[in-house]
């Protein structure tokens, strides 16, 4: 009888589901449940933007567009990186769009990776990099980064963690899932370490809009740095679009050719009613970005706040909107701490191990959720963590 498992490639098969999936599928059919897993905006598209997406459908644009993106959109995207990061890339030859920020990074890991090679990624991070590392046949080289550090990238690991045989390093910042921001001074110390090596940096910017208090600043703005980094950021997260799927590279003409090859064959172009939103988003949306992020601040503050005040200590995140909790002195691993936090409670949370299994004694939480959501989760959290004092005690 065929058996459609021995059809899977070795790679395909080997791929291990990601941590935060297994967790949204214990929450499937349960009532009542407050929800602070997903990493997406609660608001909805801000209507200008929506309407853009509308007329475009009304207006016959439903074609393809040219494989790289519309002209006006990625002209606006060179205008919107110059604006608000201070770099400049050309629209012809220099900018990619792409369906997400998510096909950018693959787009790029794929341009750059051969079996063998060493990839660099900070943990614990955002899903996605290490499976596609490995489906390329590229060597995952984890770097642990520690609370005392603020859960930032330090030039002594990195320094210790690169070969002869690093081709790539990925800098996910502002990070999902810890909230580390790297300024200026923390990307120059590690500038010195990067430039003593051939390997690109993939600079995952796509939370860049997102931080508090000090503004973001990218690699690809140091000395030297912008012929080697390929620039990654989208419009999930800063202008609330997770659904309509976009983002963008920007990178020197050679990896952007090479990405570019990919794209073709693989996507063709990214949805052009998006492209068509997107490119008002970048017009007219800065003031949609301050509101919402004013928004998170809030949140931000009373959660960091609240959860100190009932045993679960956290860092106060400087960017994107998660909290890494620390759960250590709880005496549960990560995954029983979200597992019984969810049956006892209806609560779900993503146990730090979703991110490497440095997360072990954390979990992540989202604050994309109302101040009402978050003030219930942590009531709830609050009796959770009591009930388990009580059994400690007994
Ligand atoms: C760090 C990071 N990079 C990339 C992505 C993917 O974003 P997109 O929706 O643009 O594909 C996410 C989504 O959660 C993320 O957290």
């Amino acid at each position: 009888m065929f058996d459609s498992n021995n059809a899977l490639s070795t790679k395909a098969r080997n791929l291990k589901p990601s941590g935060i999936r297994k967790f949204f599928d214990l929450l499937s059919g349960r009532e009542g449940v407050i929800s602070l897993t997903v990493g997406q905006p609660d608001f909805a598209t801000p209507w200008h933007i929506r309407d853009a997406g509308i007329d475009s459908i009304a207006d016959g644009h439903t074609f393809y567009t040219s494989n790289r993106g519309t002209p006006e959109l990625r002209s606006e995207i060179s205008r919107y990186m110059d604006r608000r990061f201070g770099l400049s890339y050309c629209p012809e030859n220099e900018i990619l769009v792409t369906v997400g920020a998510s096909e950018a990074i693959d787009l790029a890991i794929r341009a750059l990776i051969d079996e063998e090679d060493e990839v660099i990624v900070p943990v614990p991070s955002f899903v996605c990099y290490g499976p596609l590392i490995e489906m390329c046949g590229g060597r995952v080289i984890p770097v642990e980064t520690a609370p005392k550090d603020g859960f930032k990238l330090t030039p002594e690991a990195l320094s210790d963690a690169v070969s002869e045989k690093t081709k790539l390093i990925i800098l996910p910042y502002p990070s999902n899932p810890t909230g580390a921001i790297l300024d200026r001074e923390d990307l120059a110390a590690l500038r010195e370490v990067i430039l003593k090596t051939p390997a690109v940096v993939l600079s995952d910017e796509i939370y860049a809009e997102l931080t508090y208090g000090k503004k973001h600043t990218s690699i690809a703005t140091l000395p030297d740095m912008k012929e080697r980094t390929i620039v990654i950021n989208g419009f999930s997260k800063a202008f609330a679009m997770t659904g309509w799927r976009l983002g963008f590279s920007c990178a020197p003409e050679a990896l952007t050719e090479a990405m570019f090859k990919i794209h073709q064959y693989a996507i063709m172009c990214a949805p052009t009613v998006s492209q068509y939103a997107a490119t008002e988003a970048l017009k007219n949306g800065d003031d949609d970005i301050e509101i919402m992020k004013a928004e998170y601040d809030r949140r931000r503050k009373y959660l960091t706040k609240a959860l100190s005040e009932i045993g679960l200590p956290c860092q106060c995140p400087e960017g994107a909107f998660y909290v890494f909790m620390k759960l250590s002195h709880c005496g549960l691993s990560s995954e029983e701490f979200c597992e019984r936090l969810l049956e006892e409670h209806n609560v779900a949370i993503v146990p730090g191990t979703a991110f490497g299994d440095c997360g072990e004694g954390y979990a992540r939480l989202s604050y994309a959720y109302s101040l009402d959501h978050l003030k219930e989760a942590v009531r709830r959290m609050d009796r959770f963590v009591k009930s388990l004092n009580y059994v400690a005690f007994l």
